[in-house]
């Protein structure tokens, strides 16, 4: 049987766990999320939501510069990746990424029957394999997931230049990164860019994500998304944050403060761990092959980390960043833990 997407623990009593499993963010939403929320009225419910999120694709068109025919809402940027896979892939034709990867790409190959390539690239490199010249759909998750690494702008270029059908370049955590896509836009039809509101707005909970591209492309994946994909609630509910941008500027700087305190620290004790230009990082006890064993211990210590299964990722876990707080009780429990190593 197929092996199915598995996402990250969500613990009944969340309070009782310091949560670093689901790259959510640590810091709660804007309070224009909670002043909106009081003026919403139950009346409404009885109508559907704007199967087209007019007022969100305007905004968002106004913040990127882009005209509202080049974006798409979805419910998370889950259902963003699916439409795509749907609107460009027939069964049987190429769907290719770089491994290791956000999982969902594959899982969503394979539930449409496509023909799926992965290339290893499990580290940053100079030199990227070349893309599969048969592939109409090639998956970027840039900052990477799960490892946290980007890859350069010039990369990307080379890279949307090399790939024959679509690059789709997922930024979900690009907020917490120097360099992002949005570039390529102006010059590339054959470039999509995913982004959500999920880690950087602080919203994982309301599920909203879109897709940046050509408005040939976006046209057409209008006609494979699902009627009423956005409910009512979240496309109020977003807006409301999306009018608040220097909140969740603040909270951007200071988790990739924090981040980058944390990894230095932790790289000092002995821990093996790559850049990260997004929310989490990999970090990797000095042993090979520890991941599970270091993911234990941490879960010991009431700290929810995510283990992969994986011959690429079995050294060690995906760590979102929390608060700094949050972070400094990390460090502590890892300075004990690394004895055992
Ligand atoms: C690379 C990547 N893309 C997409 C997603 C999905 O995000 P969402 O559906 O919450 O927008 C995630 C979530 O972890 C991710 O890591």
């Amino acid at each position: 049987a197929m092996k199915g997407y598995v996402p990250g623990i969500q613990p009944p009593e969340k309070e009782k766990y310091i949560k670093l499993n689901s790259n959510e963010n640590p810091y709660p939403p804007s309070p224009r999320v909670a002043e909106t929320l009081q003026k919403i009225s139950y009346q409404d419910f009885r109508f559907y939501p704007d199967p087209l999120c007019h007022q969100l694709r305007e905004k968002l068109g106004e913040f990127y510069g882009l005209a509202p025919e080049q974006i798409i809402c979805g419910n998370g940027s889950d259902d963003i990746l699916n439409i795509i896979v749907r609107t460009f892939l027939q069964p049987g034709e190429v769907m290719a990424f770089y491994e290791p990867t956000f999982p969902l790409y594959r899982v969503l190959g394979i539930i449409h029957g496509a023909e799926i390539i992965a290339l290893p690239l499990p580290e940053p490199s100079p030199e990227l394999p070349d893309p599969p010249p048969r592939a109409k759909v090639f998956f970027l998750a840039n900052p990477n997931s799960p490892l946290g690494y980007s890859l350069s702008l010039a990369q990307v270029i080379q890279l949307a230049k090399k790939v024959q059908g679509i690059l789709v370049v997922d930024e979900a955590y690009a907020e917490f990164a120097k360099e992002n896509a949005l570039s390529l836009l102006a010059n590339f039809k054959n470039v999509i860019i995913v982004r959500t509101v999920s880690k950087s707005y602080s919203l994982a909970g309301v599920r909203l994500g879109y897709a940046l591209g050509p408005a040939e492309l976006i046209k057409e994946m209008f006609k494979v998304k699902d009627p009423f994909n956005v409910n009512q609630l979240t496309q109020k509910i977003v807006l409301a944050a999306l009018n608040d941008p220097e909140y969740y500027q603040k909270n951007i700087a200071r988790i990739v403060a924090t981040r980058d305190w944390f990894l230095a620290e932790a790289c000092k004790l002995g821990y093996k761990i790559i850049p990260s230009q997004a929310n989490f990082i990999f970090p990797q006890p000095p042993r090979k092959g520890e991941g599970r064993s270091f993911y234990q211990y941490l879960l010991e210590k009431k700290i929810l980390t995510r283990f992969y299964d994986d011959e690429m990722l079995k050294d060690g876990v995906r760590m979102t960043i929390g608060t700094q707080e949050e972070m400094e009780y990390t460090l502590q429990v890892m300075r004990e833990i690394i004895k055992r190593y």
